[in-house]
């Protein structure tokens, strides 16, 4: 799946867009969008549990929640599945089955220290890295397409747009028979997820006190009978 496979129900001049049943204009997310996006997703998790226990707590926290958000949406914009509203306001980073499905080998988390130290700041590296090993684990091994973030800004939040981009995936993977997955890091998102079909299966909390995981796991919903 990807952005050729998104209905050609708007073109907008400088993308494709799908009208989502909520009436939000959705697309899929490009590189150029980044630097907005990042910003949109540094803002929405600036208060969120599991970010605020890994990442650093000085003056250098807001450019450390950027640059996070930075590099994850270079390394997921580029298979296809990162959908954005056409203001980017919100942003959904789905994954493809297999992509960021094994922990790092040994060099690569070593070549990652230095990225992970400015998200982090040395008080706070143990824990970064205790959260992405344990995220890893947990992770099932069934293929599935992984909902690693999603976004709203905090100005827009409560008004349909994380429910939008939520249902335009889960449609697709609904006509696809793929299932879904996510560790949702905050209890108030529950309802939410549940209402799209996620049900908690498992649940760990971080170490040292950390808070806690839910794990989530959606299957594909088949064909209505009214259909
Ligand atoms: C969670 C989030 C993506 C939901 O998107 P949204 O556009 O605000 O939500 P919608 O308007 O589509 O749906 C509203 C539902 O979202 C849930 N919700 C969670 N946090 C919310 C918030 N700050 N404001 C409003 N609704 C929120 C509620 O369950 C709400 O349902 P309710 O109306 O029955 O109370 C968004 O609020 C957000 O970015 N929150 C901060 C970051 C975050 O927690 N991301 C998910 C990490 S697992």
């Amino acid at each position: 799946m990807g952005r050729r496979e998104l209905k050609r129900t708007g073109l907008n001049g400088d993308g494709w867009y799908e009208v989502s049943r909520w009436m939000a204009l959705i697309r899929v997310a490009e590189a150029r969008d980044i630097p907005e996006l990042a910003e949109t997703l540094s803002q929405a998790f600036d208060g969120d549990p599991v970010l605020s226990w890994v990442v650093r707590d000085d003056d250098k926290r807001p450019k450390a929640l950027r640059r996070l958000f930075t590099y994850i949406l270079r390394e997921s914009i580029p298979h296809g599945e990162v959908t954005a509203t056409a203001e980017l306001d919100a942003c959904a980073v789905w994954v493809p089955p297999g992509i960021w499905a094994k922990p790092p080998g040994l060099l690569e988390s070593l070549l990652m220290l230095p990225e992970t130290l400015r998200w982090a700041g040395w008080d706070r590296l143990r824990r970064f890295m205790d959260m992405d090993a344990a995220e890893y684990k947990k992770r099932p091994k069934k293929p599935h397409f992984y909902l690693a973030i999603l976004g709203v800004r905090p100005s827009r939040q409560g008004t349909g747009l994380g429910s939008s981009l939520l249902g335009h995936t889960l449609s697709r993977l609904d006509e696809a028979g793929m299932p879904a997955y996510l560790e949702n890091s905050n209890p108030a998102n529950t309802p939410l997820y549940e209402r799209h079909g996620f049900r908690v299966f498992d649940e760990f909390s971080l170490r040292g006190g950390g808070p806690t995981e839910w794990c989530m796991w959606r299957d594909p919903r088949g064909p209505s009978v009214n259909s």
